[in-house]
């Protein structure tokens, strides 16, 4: 797979809101990704010719949080997530967390057969945090220590 790693720009988030809004029923609106953008979080994006998928990271003493991983439906299942979530866990580190977090739908199985598989720990549940086509759903609180 020929991927490159780059930090996410202005300039690309029509194709990030494409993405995003083709991956997830509730996506995030432009508004949040500017936002993040502004303040300096970490913001990624893998691309193999065209964006394939991006990962947003808010990193606070020693701790650092995945608030955003998406790839596209057409990349999903190629290993585009997990080299992006290992690449700003490394990006983590660098920056002195020690620790990181995140949380997930409790429905999202692949999204939790991923983070066990990078050594993530569920340690909580938020009930009703999401919305949902009915009601709303639980998150699961993953963890993982990074050194
Ligand atoms: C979750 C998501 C980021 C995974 O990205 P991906 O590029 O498809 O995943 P990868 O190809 O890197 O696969 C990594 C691991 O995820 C799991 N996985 C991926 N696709 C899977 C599938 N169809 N069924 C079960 N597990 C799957 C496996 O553990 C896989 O590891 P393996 O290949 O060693 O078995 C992607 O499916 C996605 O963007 N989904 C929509 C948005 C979302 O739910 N984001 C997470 C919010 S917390």
């Amino acid at each position: 797979m020929t991927f490159i790693l780059r930090k996410m720009v202005m300039e690309d988030l029509p194709s990030v809101l494409k993405n995003e809004r083709e991956a997830y029923k509730f996506p995030w609106s432009e508004g949040i990704f500017k936002g993040c953008l502004c303040k300096g979080d970490e913001c990624w994006v893998i691309s193999e010719k065209k964006i394939a998928g991006h990962a947003i990271l808010s990193c606070a003493a020693k701790e650092s949080h995945v608030l955003n991983l998406c790839v596209h439906p057409d990349f999903q299942g190629r290993g585009f997530g997990r080299k992006i979530l290992d690449h700003i866990l490394s990006v983590a580190l660098t920056k002195g967390a020690e620790s990181t977090f995140l949380e997930v739908r409790a429905s999202n199985s692949i999204a939790v057969k991923l983070y066990e598989a990078m050594g993530f720990n569920e340690i909580g549940r938020r009930e009703n945090y999401y919305p949902a086509s009915i009601n709303r759903e639980d998150a699961l609180v993953f963890g993982k220590e990074l050194l």
